[in-house]
């Protein structure tokens, strides 16, 4: 492990994995999957834009060490996150006689790592594969905890399994090539973690934000050490989220709803919902009286610095009005009982979850977001 590197444990029993975090690491990809090889060859699976970008340096970094590799070049986007393409990916790595004791790696951001896991998990019943994240958000948050899944016509993520890498990857020098605006959705859940339990980590995150958009190494891997350290903590404790794994979700039952409204398209990016649905998540937990009035205030302050939205402006047009957002809330996986689940927050970094949400008290929050 060079010195850039950090390491943050998942002592799941039975299915511990590392989370390696640090510059360099597909050129030491080898090295690092050696230990776990029965044999030494790997099946990659990746997408055009990061196959393109990095895909020499992932190969190189395996030959190093002796192992060789095949690839599965997939088209990029959400849309390749379904039944078709996981079909492609079962065949493709049957047809190259991946056994169980094989390693499967999925190259790419959230769409490739959920969709590579799933095929994972069901080829032969499971087989082991390693999360090699290229996006800031897939490396502070999809990589890890083993959520899989594809996308059906009914709705995102609604087939899938748990099933938890055997190491992820993530080499923070790949961030560099990520479009800014990519770079920021992907922060939007890294703040995400400092809100939902860490007021340090937020209060770091106000200091530190411009130097880790900038691409300053140390704030950049921090930045993603800790969420990730955030993230395997919880999935430790609830690894099915029976309990307080949902409050990972913080943020994402508004922001599913604004992603549903614009069509899973390019107006609005998934961390960008998720940024915009925690500001309103605070602004809610403020209009209940359960959080201090400032703290909406800081939230919206800290995405501002940022660059990021932080409410629904230049969405409006492409929004239903506040039955219709609430409509769209009421499809989301929290929904028990047809009740719908919020996470709310007694302060910065006290989030927790409530069915308990006055229906007038949202759709007074979401009327005046609309009217801007
Ligand atoms: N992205 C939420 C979770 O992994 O539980």
């Amino acid at each position: 492990m060079n010195e850039s590197t950090v390491r943050v444990s998942v002592p799941l029993p039975g299915r511990a994995y590392d989370i390696l975090i640090g510059e360099g690491l597909l050129a030491e990809a080898g090295r690092h999957l050696a230990p776990l090889l029965r044999r030494p060859r790997v099946a990659v699976i990746t997408d055009e834009t990061v196959s393109a970008l990095h895909w020499p340096a992932l190969q190189a970094g395996l030959a190093a060490a002796g192992v060789a590799s095949d690839v599965l070049v997939l088209p990029p986007g959400e849309g390749t996150k379904g039944w078709p393409a996981l079909e492609r990916c079962c065949d493709w790595l049957l047809e190259r006689r991946v056994e169980r004791g094989d390693l499967v790696l999925a190259f790419g951001g959230g769409v490739v790592g959920d969709l590579v896991g799933f095929a994972a998990a069901i080829l032969r019943r499971g087989v082991r594969f390693v999360q090699v994240p290229t996006t800031l958000l897939a490396q502070v948050d999809s990589s890890v905890g083993g959520k899989t899944g594809i996308n059906t016509a009914q709705g995102k993520n609604l087939i899938g399994a748990f099933h938890q890498p055997a190491m992820v990857l993530a080499d923070i020098g790949l961030l560099d090539s990520l479009p800014p605006r990519a770079f920021l959705s992907g922060y939007g859940e890294v703040v995400k973690y400092g809100l939902l339990g860490d007021a340090g980590f937020f209060d770091w995150l106000e200091a530190e934000g411009p130097a880790i958009a900038a691409g300053e190494r140390v704030a950049r891997r921090e930045a993603v050490r800790r969420s990730c350290e955030m993230k395997a903590g919880i999935v430790l404790r609830d690894e099915t989220e029976q309990g307080e794994r949902a409050l990972l979700n913080l943020g994402h039952t508004f922001g599913h709803a604004l992603e549903a409204a614009t069509g899973y398209s390019d107006l609005l990016l998934h961390g960008e919902g998720v940024a915009i649905g925690c500001a309103l998540a605070f602004a809610l937990s403020a209009r209940l009286g359960l959080c201090p009035q400032e703290d909406p205030g800081r939230v919206a302050a800290h995405l501002a610095a940022m660059g990021m939205r932080r409410d629904l402006s230049g969405l409006g047009e492409a929004l239903p009005g506040p039955e219709g957002l609430l409509g769209l809330m009421g499809q989301d996986k929290k929904v028990v009982d047809g009740q719908l689940r919020f996470v709310l927050a007694r302060g910065i970094g006290q989030a927790f979850v409530t069915p308990e949400v006055p229906r007038a008290a949202v759709l007074a929050l979401l009327e005046e977001a609309l009217a801007g």
